[in-house]
C-alpha cells in the first residue's frame, strides 16, 4: 500500500506495584521455577486502586509529548480494551476528555489481545485520506480486575498496563509525510475457538416481565466463573504458535518484504515459549522477536504498544526500521501489521 504515515510518538505506563513469582507462591500452589520455565514471566505490574482509564490517560500524555503534538490536533482516538471501567462511556471518550483532545472523534475496539493492532490498522486506513489526519491509538488493560487469584492456571500470567502511539499523515510541524510502500496488515478470526478463553460480562436479563418459571439458558461457552477469566491454556498455545506465524507470513507476502528485511517483530506478550516457537516456525532470528514478558507478564492488548515503547526508549528500535506488530487472543482473533518506525 502506498500510504503516507509516520509513528510520531509512543508512550506507555505501568502501575508501580510489582508482584514477583515468589509472592504468588505464598498465596497459591505454584513456584517461581514453574512460572519462569513455562512462561518466561518473572514479575508483573498490578493496579492498586488505579483504573483502566487512568493508565490509558497517562500513556496517552507520554505519547503526545513524545510526538510533539497538542491534544487539540488529534482527529481520532481509538482505544482498545477488554477491561473498561464502564459499559458507557467508552474508554476513548474518557481519554478525549482527560487529555482535552476536543477535536477528536472516538471509538473503542475489543478484540482481546489483538485489539491494539486492529486499532492501529483502522487508524492507518484513516491516514490514507488526502486530508491531514492525526490519530491517538491507545490500549489499556487491568487484567487484575478479571483474574481469579485462586486459579493458578491463569492468575500468574496476567499483568496491568497501558500503551499508546500517535500516528499521522503529517509531520508534527504540519508538513506532509512522504508515502511509503511499507504498510499492510492481515487479520483473521476463529470464532469456533471462542470457548478457549472466556469471561462473562452480564447474566441473562431477569426483569419485571420475565417468566419466573423459565429455565435459565445454558451459557454458550459453558463458562462458569462469572467475570473471571477462564482459559484452556494448551489449546490457546497451539492456536498462537500457528496463527501468529501465519499472520506474519501473510503480511510479508502482501507487502513483498522478505523476512530478513524485518528489523524487529513486536509481538503480543503472552508466553516466551510462544515467541520462541513462532520464531522457529518462521525461521526468524529470535533476537528479532522482542520481549518484555519477564517484567510485564501478559497485559493483553496493551502488551504490543508497551513493548514498542520500551524498545523505542531503550534505543533498540530506531527511525527507519521495518517492524511487524503482531498478536493473537480471545475470540479467537489474530493478525499482523508491517510498518516503518
Ligand atoms: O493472551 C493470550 C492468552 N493466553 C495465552 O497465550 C496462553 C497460552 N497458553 C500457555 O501459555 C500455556 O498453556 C500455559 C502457560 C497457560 C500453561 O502451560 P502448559 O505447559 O500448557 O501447562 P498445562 O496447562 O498443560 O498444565 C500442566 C500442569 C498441570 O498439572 P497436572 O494437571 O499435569 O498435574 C497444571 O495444573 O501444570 C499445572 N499448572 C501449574 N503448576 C504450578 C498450571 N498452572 C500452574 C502454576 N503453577 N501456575
Amino acid at each position: 500500500m502506498n500510504t503516507p504515515y509516520k509513528i510520531l510518538g509512543t508512550g506507555s505506563y505501568l502501575p508501580p506495584l510489582t508482584v514477583d513469582n515468589e509472592m504468588y507462591a505464598k498465596i497459591i500452589d505454584t513456584s517461581d521455577e514453574w512460572i519462569t520455565s513455562r512462561t518466561g514471566i518473572s514479575r508483573r505490574h498490578l493496579c492498586d486502586g488505579e483504573t483502566t482509564w487512568e493508565m490509558a490517560v497517562k500513556a496517552s500524555f507520554v505519547a503526545l509529548k513524545d510526538a510533539g503534538v497538542s491534544p487539540e490536533s488529534i482527529d481520532i482516538i481509538i482505544a482498545s480494551t477488554l477491561t473498561n471501567d464502564y459499559t458507557t462511556p467508552n474508554l476513548s471518550t474518557i481519554i478525549q476528555d482527560e487529555t482535552k483532545a476536543v477535536n477528536a472523534f472516538c471509538f473503542d475496539v475489543n478484540a482481546a489481545c489483538t485489539g491494539f493492532i486492529q486499532a492501529f490498522d483502522i487508524a492507518m486506513r484513516y491516514l490514507m485520506s488526502p486530508e491531514p489526519v492525526t490519530a491517538l491509538v491507545v490500549a489499556s488493560e487491568s487484567l487484575s480486575k478479571i483474574v481469579d487469584f485462586s486459579d493458578r492456571r491463569t492468575c500468574v500470567l496476567f499483568g496491568d498496563g497501558a500503551g499508546a502511539v500517535v500516528l499521522s499523515n503529517r509531520e508534527a510541524d504540519g508538513k506532509t509525510v512522504a508515502p511509503t510502500e511499507v504498510y499492510d496488515a492481515f487479520f483473521g478470526a476463529q470464532g469456533d475457538g471462542g470457548g478457549y478463553m472466556t469471561g462473562k460480562a452480564f447474566e441473562v436479563a431477569t426483569h419485571p416481565f420475565s417468566d419466573p418459571d423459565k429455565a435459565v439458558p445454558e451459557d454458550r461457552f459453558g463458562h462458569e466463573t462469572g467475570i473471571f477469566l477462564s482459559m484452556k491454556g494448551p489449546e490457546v498455545y497451539r492456536f498462537a504458535t500457528t496463527a501468529m506465524p501465519h499472520a506474519i507470513e501473510e503480511v510479508l507476502s502482501r507487502t513483498g518484504i522478505r523476512l530478513d528485511e524485518i528489523d524487529y517483530v513486536v509481538p503480543h506478550q503472552a508466553n516466551d515459549r510462544i515467541l520462541q516457537a513462532s520464531a522457529k516456525r518462521l525461521g526468524l532470528d529470535f533476537e528479532k522477536m522482542l520481549s518484555t514478558i519477564a517484567e510485564t507478564g501478559n497485559t493483553s492488548s496493551a502488551s504490543v504498544p508497551i513493548c514498542l515503547d520500551q524498545y523505542v526508549r531503550s534505543g533498540q528500535i530506531r527511525r527507519g526500521q521495518t517492524l511487524i506488530l503482531t498478536g493473537f487472543g480471545g475470540g479467537l482473533t489474530y493478525g499482523a501489521c508491517a510498518c516503518i518506525f
